[in-house]
C-alpha cells in the first residue's frame, strides 16, 4: 500500500478534520509554530475562554509527579471580547478549523459566551470545558453531575447548530451516566477526558506542591484511566470519542482509537516537545500502512472486537 492509499481524515460530530490529531486545550497557542507546522494537525484548540479577564490561580502552578505532571493554572483568559477580537483573527492565516474551548461559572454564563462566540464564521465547532476541577467547590466540576451536565449542553444545543464537543470529566464515578447525560442534550461529540484531580506534597516545605493545594493530574500516568473511560463511553453511546490524556506518542494514540476514540488531543506531551504532533500524525500514518488499513474507521473500537 503506497502513502496515498491512507486517508487519515475523520468526522467529529460534523465537523471533518484531515487527521485525528488536535492539541489539548491549555497546552497549545501563539509562540509553537516555530516548532509546529499549524496546517499539519486536525484542528487548532486554544485554551479556555471565559466570559470576563482572569489572572488564574495562585503560584506555584505546576508541578512534575511520577508519570506526568500536576497543573492549578486555573484559567488564565484574557476574556471573551480579547478572544474574539484577537484569538479568533489569529488562526484565521491557518486553513484548519479552530475549535473554541468555553470555560464558565454559570449555565447562564455558557449560554451567554456560546451565543458570542457561536456567532462568530471562523469558529467551526464549540467545546464545552465541564469538566475543570473549580477547586473553590472541592474540586468539582459541572461535568460531575448528571442533571447539570444534561442541562449546559441542552441551553447550548438551543443556539447553535455548529458541532458541540463535551469535555468530560475523569473524576466521576461513573463516567457513562454523564456521558449519556451529554448525548442527551445534544452533544455531537464527547472529549474523554480532562485532568485527574490530584494532590503533591514537598516533604521538606511539608507544603502542597501547587499554590491551590490540589491540581490536575495529566501526562502518562492517567493514560490507563482514560484508555478504559473511552472504552466504557463507547460501550455506551456511538457518539465520535475525542480521546485525551496521557498521549505521548502515536502508539499511545493508536491505543485510544482501538479503545474507542475516533479523534486524541495531545497536552503535556507537546510541552516535552511542542512538535510532537507531527510524528504521531506520522506515526499512525505508518502503522496504517504496516497492517493495511485504509481508513481511521477500521481502527475505532476495534479491541472490542478482540475481547
Ligand atoms: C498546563 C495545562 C493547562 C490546561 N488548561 C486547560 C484548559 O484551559 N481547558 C481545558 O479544557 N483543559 C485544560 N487542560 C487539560 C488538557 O486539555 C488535557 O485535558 C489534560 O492535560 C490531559 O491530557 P494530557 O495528559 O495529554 O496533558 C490543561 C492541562 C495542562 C497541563
Amino acid at each position: 500500500m503506497t502513502k496515498t492509499d491512507v486517508n487519515l481524515a475523520v468526522d467529529i460530530g460534523g465537523l471533518t478534520i484531515s487527521n485525528p490529531i488536535m492539541p489539548a486545550s491549555g497546552a497549545f497557542g501563539k509562540g509553537m509554530e516555530e516548532f509546529l507546522d499549524f496546517n499539519l494537525i486536525g484542528a487548532v484548540v486554544p485554551k479556555s475562554i471565559t466570559k470576563y479577564p482572569q489572572k488564574g490561580n495562585k503560584n506555584p502552578r505546576a508541578c512534575e509527579t511520577f508519570g506526568g505532571m500536576i497543573n492549578s493554572i486555573g484559567i488564565q483568559s484574557d476574556g471573551i471580547d480579547k478572544y474574539l477580537n484577537h484569538t479568533v483573527p489569529y488562526y484565521q492565516q491557518y486553513d484548519v478549523p479552530l475549535i473554541s474551548s468555553i470555560s464558565a461559572e454559570s449555565v447562564e454564563e455558557f449560554e451567554e459566551m456560546s451565543e458570542m462566540i457561536a456567532g462568530s464564521p471562523d469558529v467551526a465547532a464549540l467545546e464545552l470545558n465541564i469538566s475543570c476541577p473549580n477547586l473553590e467547590n472541592n474540586g468539582e466540576a459541572f461535568g460531575m453531575d448528571e442533571d447539570i451536565t444534561y442541562e449546559v449542553v441542552h441551553k447550548v444545543r438551543q443556539i447553535t447548530d455548529k458541532p458541540i464537543l463535551v469535555k468530560l470529566t475523569p473524576n466521576v464515578t461513573n463516567i457513562q451516566k454523564i456521558a449519556l447525560a451529554a448525548e442527551r442534550g445534544g452533544a455531537d461529540s464527547l472529549v474523554v477526558a480532562n485532568t485527574l484531580l490530584a494532590m503533591a506534597i514537598d516533604i521538606h516545605s511539608q507544603q502542597p506542591k501547587v499554590g491551590n493545594v490540589m491540581g490536575g493530574l495529566s501526562g502518562p500516568a492517567i493514560k490507563p484511566v482514560i484508555v478504559r473511560q473511552i472504552f466504557q463511553v463507547r460501550e455506551v453511546s456511538n457518539l465520535p470519542i475525542i480521546g485525551c490524556g496521557g498521549i505521548m506518542n502515536a502508539d499511545d494514540a493508536i491505543e485510544m482509537i482501538l479503545a474507542g476514540a475516533t479523534a486524541v488531543q495531545v497536552g503535556t506531551a507537546s510541552f516535552v516537545n511542542p512538535s510532537v504532533m507531527k510524528d504521531m500524525i506520522e506515526g499512525i500514518r505508518a502503522y496504517m500502512e504496516q497492517y493495511q488499513y485504509q481508513t481511521i474507521y477500521e481502527l475505532v473500537g476495534k479491541t472490542m472486537d478482540r475481547i
